[in-house]
């Protein structure tokens, strides 16, 4: 796609920066201002520790996956370094196309070197001697960075044969760009794009650690939760997750937007509250008050302004019937229109279906249309709202026409919209 680079999101922070203390800081096209400030040290820890002690290390830190779905990052390494026949191949889930989500094009563009390493001992741990990064086509920063990254590596010997002195250990990463489809942000719709195919999602099970890119095992991670690795393997699994909950560890990126004084990307420890999120971006304009937050992206849920206590966690939001999702904090106040939004997120996935399964190809058409008619003529239709959303969560291939509706579903039950 022929996209401007735009400018950069701000980033902001609580209690000291870990997974942002570079970004703004260092020149990301420089690997000895990467390694001036402390780059390069936990591929050498893993090198000296050997694959299974980094993936129990890992594993003890409780790094749950940052795309979105947390799935743990441990379970899922250790499941493919398992699989007998290789090879093994690792791909990094840099299509980031969530609306309201841009925290991957922070770490993207900002420490680029940071994700080479990160993907260079995920490699190591899981016996794959191929990577690839598949890129979102919009983020041309993010592109001229990251192939200057991977020539730099190259050159000084962080990528390529016997890398950092190891005898033996092989590596090297490939970038594919996305072409401004959202569903190849899809693990396996990745695969068929890698491959030459058309990018439509495959039925899972088989999972990828079995069966993935070119049905060979394959570790998919998203950029935040690599970028999580060298902290896990510098500061060691206890101390990494000594600043959060018990069940949902280190660090965590939020992409503040909407009607937010200071929107950015802000990194908190998991369990801080949303009110404090908030109040760190300002809060809504003065003379304006809060009407709700859709926490977790279009596939997430909404939260109302006597809910801002809720600690950001995995299990928090789950129990509030939201999701953290890829760390989407979207603030509407009193004068968004709540109707207009929920039609622009059911065109969206309207939009965004690959077209590959009846229920959410003919479900988000029906979806959108049922919306269009209660705003222009304010009929209730919400039961077929709910038949229509049903059937979608329960027989869609994957998780977009799985997701489609729980926005809706939330606003309608939770701030009592579309009446
Ligand atoms: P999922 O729950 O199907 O899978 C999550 C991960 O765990 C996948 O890598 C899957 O292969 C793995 N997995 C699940 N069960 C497994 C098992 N038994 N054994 C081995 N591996 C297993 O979720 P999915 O569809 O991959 O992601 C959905 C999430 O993605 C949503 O929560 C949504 O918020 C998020 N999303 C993020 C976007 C972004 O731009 N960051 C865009 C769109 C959605
Ligand atoms: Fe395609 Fe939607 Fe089916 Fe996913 S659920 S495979 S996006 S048609």
């Amino acid at each position: 796609p022929s996209v401007s680079e735009g400018a950069p999101p701000v980033i902001h922070q609580k209690d000291g920066l870990r997974l942002l203390r570079r970004v703004g800081v260092v020149d990301p096209s420089s690997l000895d201002d990467y390694r001036a400030a402390g780059g390069y040290a936990a591929l050498r820890n893993a090198l000296r520790m050997g694959k299974a002690a980094v993936i129990r290390e890992v594993t003890d830190s409780g790094l749950l996956g940052r795309g979105g779905a947390a799935f743990p990052t441990g379970r899922k390494w250790a499941a493919t370094a398992a699989q007998p026949a290789g090879p093994h191949y690792l791909v990094c889930n840099a299509d980031e196309s969530e609306p309201g989500t841009f925290k991957d094009r922070v770490l993207l563009e900002g420490d680029p070197f940071a994700l080479v390493e990160s993907m260079t001992i995920a490699a190591y741990a899981i016996g794959a001697t191929r990577g690839f990064v598949y890129l979102r086509g919009e983020y041309p920063r993010a592109l001229r960075l990251l192939r200057n990254a991977l020539d730099v590596c190259r050159e000084r010997g962080f990528l390529g044969a016997d890398i950092m002195g190891h005898q033996g250990f092989s590596f090297d990463i490939e970038i594919r760009r996305g072409a401004g489809a959202y569903i190849c942000g899809e693990e396996t719709a990745i695969f068929n794009s890698i491959e030459g195919f058309r990018g439509e999602p495959r039925t899972k099970p088989p999972f990828p650690v079995e069966q993935g890119l070119f049905s060979k095992p394959t570790v998919v991670n998203n950029v935040e939760t690599l970028v999580n690795v060298p902290l896990i393997l510098t500061e060691g699994a206890v101390a990494y997750r000594s600043l959060s909950t018990e069940a949902s560890a280190g660090p965590k990126l939020f992409c503040l937007s909407g009607n937010v004084e200071r929107p950015g990307v802000y990194e908190v420890p998991f369990g801080t509250s949303l009110r404090e999120l908030l109040a760190m971006a300002g809060g809504v304009a003065e003379g304006r008050t809060l009407r709700a937050i859709l926490l977790g992206g279009a596939a997430g849920g909404f939260v109302r302004p006597d809910e801002l206590d809720l600690p950001l966690t995995f299990e928090d939001a789950r129990a509030a019937k939201t999701t953290l999702g890829s760390g989407v904090v979207l603030v509407l106040d009193d004068l968004a229109d709540l109707g207009g939004f929920l039609l622009r997120i059911a065109e969206f996935f309207r939009d965004e279906s690959c077209g590959q399964c009846v229920p959410c190809r003919i479900g988000t058409v029906r979806q959108e249309e049922a919306i269009r008619r209660v705003l222009a003529a304010k009929s209730d239709e919400r039961p077929l709202l709910r038949e229509v959303g049903g059937v979608m969560r329960d027989s869609s291939i994957c998780g977009l026409g799985q997701t489609a509706w729980n926005a809706i579903e939330s606003a309608i039950d939770r701030l009592g919209a579309l009446q």
